[in-house]
């Protein structure tokens, strides 16, 4: 038995803000982001926009791309809910009309597309599903302090979507093993303070107002994340490659979380990986979290440059902080551009 990816689709909101319009009121330059990060421009969510519809179309795509296959049980990895309660990935079954099939969120920030893919394949080979949607859905920017230079022009909005299903390890598309990890004795280098249970104690949100603004925004300690995203990324690349037995020479792509595209570098650099091999869209999109690494797959399987075959290590890094990673083998896969309309 293996896990086989078998649909891909991607959805942005239509919004494209560009270094020079981000920079306004914020004390930097298009210049200081593009050079420290890659980022050129990003997409934003408008207002009244959540995850749910980016979420949908991705969704609506991925099917589209498998072939209209029946799913079975549905994931979205989010870090920027719909709502605090309930789940969005109910709402998001009941509008592609799936039936009343398992349906739940999950975190694990930027980790979470990664995380989502070992849950996924966990619940085909435990037989509870045979055919499973994973769409990783972010509407991050609206969690993001609009006058923090730090953070503000790093993230961008947007869903990924893959379908995965039961199949044979030989099959174009199989799933390899994961490297999955964690350390939350750093949690507060990349985080959002308030809003959870913590701050709202007995008296069940009324202590609110005495929580500040900024409180309820991300929070990032940028150089100690960069530095912990290089080590734990090229540990867990390199972790997962030795146990799927492939040696650095077979891989045809990295596709790392677009964090930073000097992290990315950093990571090839220290895997020993020619730099040609890393895969990169971040000047288009900044950092979309859980929605990274599909939209990536996507934009390289729409150029061309991901052939049937071909040997694909992902890896990812974020809040937590967590990481993860797996190897897979690139499908034959009819997908379309991730831009919002139908
Ligand atoms: O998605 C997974 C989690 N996130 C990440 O992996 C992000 C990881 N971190 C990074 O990508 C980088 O650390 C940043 C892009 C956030 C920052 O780049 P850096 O080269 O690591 O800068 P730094 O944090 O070391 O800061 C250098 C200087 C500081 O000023 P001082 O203390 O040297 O005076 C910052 O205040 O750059 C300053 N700075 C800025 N300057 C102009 C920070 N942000 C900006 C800015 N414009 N936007």
């Amino acid at each position: 038995m293996a896990v086989i990816l078998c649909g891909l689709g991607g959805c942005l909101p239509p919004q494209a803000i560009d270094n020079q319009e981000i920079s306004k009121g914020l004390d930097t330059t298009p210049e200081w982001i593009e050079s420290r990060t890659g980022i050129r421009e990003r997409r934003m969510v408008s207002a009244g926009i959540g995850v749910r519809e980016l979420a949908i179309k991705a969704g609506a795509r991925a099917i589209a791309s498998a072939g209209g296959r029946r799913i079975d049980a549905l994931v979205v990895a989010t870090t920027s809910p719909e709502r605090i309660c309930p789940a969005v990935a109910p709402e998001v079954a009941a509008r592609l009309e799936l039936g009343d099939i398992a349906a739940y969120d999950m975190t694990s920030a930027c980790s979470g597309f990664v995380y989502g893919l070992a849950t996924a394949a966990g619940l085909i080979a435990a037989g509870i599903a045979d055919t499973v949607l994973l769409i990783g859905a972010e509407a991050f920017t609206t969690f993001v302090n609009p006058h923090d230079r730090s953070t503000r022009p790093i993230f961008g909005d947007g869903a990924g979507a893959v379908v995965l299903r039961r199949g044979e390890a030989e099959e174009a598309g199989s799933l390899g093993c994961f490297d999955l990890g964690s350390d939350g004795g750093r949690s507060d280098l990349l985080a959002i303070p308030a809003g959870g249970s913590r701050q709202r104690g007995a008296s069940g949100g009324l202590g609110h107002g005495n929580v500040a603004a900024d409180e309820f925004f991300l929070h990032m300690e940028g150089r100690a994340v960069y530095e912990q995203a290089v080590a734990r990324m090229a540990a867990s690349a390199q972790a997962v490659l030795d146990r799927a037995q492939w040696s650095m020479e077979q891989v045809d792509w990295f596709v790392g979380h677009q964090a930073n595209v000097r992290i990315l570098q950093t990571v090839a650099f220290e895997l020993g990986l020619e730099p040609e091999k890393v895969a990169v869209n971040i000047e288009r999109l900044g950092n979309t979290l859980t929605a990274s690494i599909p939209l990536l797959l996507n934009d390289l399987a729409l150029r061309g440059d991901l052939q049937a075959g071909q040997r694909v290590l992902v890896s990812a890094f974020g809040a937590g902080l967590s990481w993860g990673s797996t190897v897979l083998r690139w499908p034959q896969l009819n997908t379309r551009d991730s831009e919002w309309q139908d």
